[in-house]
């Protein structure tokens, strides 16, 4: 009998990943810093969200299609960017098709194992993400190819911080993949037979490179000296955003705002839409879970940009929570990224109709037509939930 490869929650997905692929690797999905305070309280702070539902009045048919910078998308969810996609022989590709066969946008991280290009031709819907790494000419060019390979906006992710320790440990993660390395990781990879034979089927081990950071048709430098060069470049300023947005002239969102004054510079640089993240709590520990940064930063931009947040969403009544206090979209990470380490590209479609399941059935008990019918009245906030970083009084 053929396998049943579906899951109901994403719970049950990571289990299945942790089971399917290297512990190294799952430890690198898995990922948080430091204390983990951040990547723990991404999570928990959305169970203390209640929802206050109608015994009556819940409509027949209920409507989630929404746009995010300027893409016409089926739920009010899209792909965040993921760098650690060599989990899987398709990796970026099997995502963006997943996404495509749901009706969402992907976000490609510009440490992504596939080139855009092939990712651009799996789902039209793509924006490409940037790091600030490198001078401006190299970051032009990386903008630049990612437009002509058809990318429809731009991402730009500001917010890392270079915290490398955390105290359960990090993974080893090889600087090449080459027979030495292969032999040194063999028997991690012996644990994990049905991965280890997905791979050997490809015939090509996971090359560890970022062809996105080279130019078309290149390899791409290895992961770590891309790293290093990030590590030494100078951090943006507010012009050097303001810059890019001018050169790319199309849809431009800024991840990573946690603050009201920052979202307010953002809309002075001209930004189109922004993410409430703190990189799923990858970053600097410490940083409060961003849905509780999300209302008062709604409230700050109003419609001046679209606000999207990601962090910590698992299932669709997050969604839904996110959505009432004031984002237009969420982005996910690791819920696609168990998804895909489980069951390649049915695990992420398996995620994405868990949230639209979900997001329905929330939308069902609150008696609501539309997710863009959504407001803070269909959320309990608890006392003290809110932090608003950044306001003027602070
Ligand atoms: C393994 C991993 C790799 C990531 N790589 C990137 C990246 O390359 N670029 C980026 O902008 N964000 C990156 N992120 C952050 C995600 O885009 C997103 O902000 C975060 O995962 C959301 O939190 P969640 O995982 O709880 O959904 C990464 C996150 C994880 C877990």
């Amino acid at each position: 009998m053929a396998r049943d490869k579906w899951f109901e929650t994403v719970s049950i997905a990571q289990e299945r990943a942790k089971k399917r692929i290297p512990k190294s690797a799952y430890s690198a999905l898995l990922g948080g810093s430091e204390k983990g305070l951040t990547v723990n309280g991404n999570n928990a702070a959305f169970n203390e969200l209640g929802f206050a539902p109608h015994v009556i009045g819940a409509l027949e048919k209920r409507d989630m299609a929404t746009t995010v910078m300027g893409q016409e998308i089926s739920l009010p969810v899209i792909i965040s960017p993921t760098g650690v996609q060599a989990i899987h022989p398709d990796g970026e590709v099997a995502v963006a098709r997943a996404a495509a066969a749901r009706g969402t946008a992907m976000g490609l991280s510009s440490f992504a194992s596939k080139p855009v290009e092939e990712v651009v031709a799996a789902n039209p819907k793509t924006f490409f993400q940037i790091y600030w790494l490198g001078d401006r000419d190299a970051i032009a060019a990386r903008a630049e190819r990612a437009r002509a390979a058809g990318a429809v906006g731009l991402i730009v992710t500001t917010d890392w911080s270079f915290s490398h320790g955390r105290d359960w440990g990090s993974p080893k993660i090889p600087e090449a993949m080459n027979l030495k390395t292969a032999i040194k990781m063999m028997p991690e990879g012996l644990t994990r037979p049905r991965w280890l034979f997905e791979w050997a089927k490809t015939m090509k081990p996971p090359t560890l490179t970022v062809p996105n950071q080279a130019a078309k048709g290149e390899q791409g430098p290895p992961f770590f000296q891309a790293y290093g060069e990030w590590m030494g470049t100078p951090p943006p300023t507010w012009e050097d955003i303001a810059w890019l947005r001018e050169l790319w002239g199309g849809p431009f969102m800024l991840k990573g705002v946690m603050r009201i004054d920052d979202a307010k510079r953002a809309v002075d640089a001209g930004v189109s839409a922004i993410s409430v993240s703190n990189h799923g709590g990858n970053n600097l520990d410490g940083t409060p879970a961003s849905i509780r940064a999300l209302p008062a930063v709604a409230e700050a931009v109003g419609d001046q940009v679209e606000v999207l947040l990601d962090g910590g969403i698992r299932r669709g009544s997050d969604v839904v929570k996110a959505l009432a206090l004031g984002a237009r979209a969420v982005m996910l990470g690791r819920a696609y990224l168990w998804g895909l380490a489980a069951e390649g590209q049915a695990g992420v479609e398996n995620v994405l109709d868990l949230m639209h399941g979900g997001i329905d059935s929330a939308l069902r008990g609150l008696g609501k037509a539309s997710v863009h019918d959504l407001n803070a009245g269909d959320v309990l906030v608890p006392d003290g939930f809110v932090r608003a970083l950044g306001a003027p009084e602070s």
